[in-house]
């Protein structure tokens, strides 16, 4: 019989490392897609329950090769999608002095980049008419960020391909959710000062707005992710979750 696998972009990642711990805590088998760094997943190295795949979202061809070359080594089938993998607007710059060339940089990872995601990992849950997947927007998709267009623009379209993969693929029995978090408590120290200036700033005020008076931690994360994608849920698709403490 073929293992069941959750695939978890984004995996060397605030959100992302933290899931893979917990679910590798469970015995699960996973796929973790990493880009350039795997320095918090490194505990985890390639064993009998992960595999790591070094690949570029934003290269079509590179992530389904690379995939499917997994896949068939493996012989693993996936059913389960987690997908964190994102990049920022660090210039924190209004719409209007951006820089066109960042700002199609982050609207080609994150936007392409999942596009190319889905396209690649799709096939393997409607041949097996089975799959979970959790994308993950912000809470941007509601509020906009100043300073952040690219970044706010990317996470919106995710919430919306989530909403229309959704429908399209209720007919394959694949659920398709998008969890939105507002700020989260993240360990800052590998940005640059500039930017991790700009953040600390920005999430003071955020948490003060905030009706819990904190940002979510990676349990508040791990919770609802973790029941989206059980077989308890077989019902809820299509939505927007927004994990913000109380703050509209
Ligand atoms: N952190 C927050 O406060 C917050 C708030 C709201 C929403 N969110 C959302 O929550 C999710 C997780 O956030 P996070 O803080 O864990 O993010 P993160 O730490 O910045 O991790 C993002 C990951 O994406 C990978 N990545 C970047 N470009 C890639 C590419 N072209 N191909 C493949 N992988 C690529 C990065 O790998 P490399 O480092 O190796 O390039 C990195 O590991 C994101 O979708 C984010 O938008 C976060």
């Amino acid at each position: 019989m073929m293992k069941k696998a959750i695939i978890i972009t984004g995996a060397n990642g605030n959100v992302g490392a933290y899931f893979a711990h917990q679910y590798a805590e469970q015995n699960e088998k996973l796929i973790l897609i990493l880009h350039k760094q795997s320095n918090r997943v490194k505990d985890l190295i390639e064993n009998g329950n992960v595999k790591l795949l070094y690949l570029n979202l934003a290269d079509l061809n590179e992530t389904k090769n690379k995939f499917d070359a997994l896949i068939k080594k493996t012989n693993w089938l996936p059913t389960r999608l987690i997908h964190t993998a994102t990049i920022r607007s660090h210039d924190f710059k209004p719409l209007v002095d951006t820089d066109p060339t960042l700002w199609g940089k982050i609207i080609n990872t994150n936007i392409v980049g999942t596009f190319n995601l889905l396209k690649t990992v799709l096939p393997y849950f409607t041949k097996n008419q089975y799959g979970k997947i959790v994308l993950f927007g912000s809470n941007v998709t509601r509020i906009g960020l100043p300073k952040g267009s690219a970044y706010a623009a990317s996470k919106a379209a995710i919430a919306n391909l989530g909403r229309t993969l959704a429908a399209e693929e209720a007919k394959n029995n694949i659920i398709v959710n998008t969890v939105s978090p507002g700020p989260i408590k993240i360990d800052d120290s590998s940005f640059s000062e500039s930017y991790r200036k700009f953040r600390r700033e920005y999430y003071k005020e955020k948490e003060r707005e905030i009706p819990l008076k904190r940002c979510a931690t990676f349990d508040d994360l791990f919770g609802i992710c973790s029941f989206l994608l059980s077989e308890e849920n077989s019902y809820i698709t299509g939505e927007e979750f927004y994990i913000t403490g109380g703050k509209l």
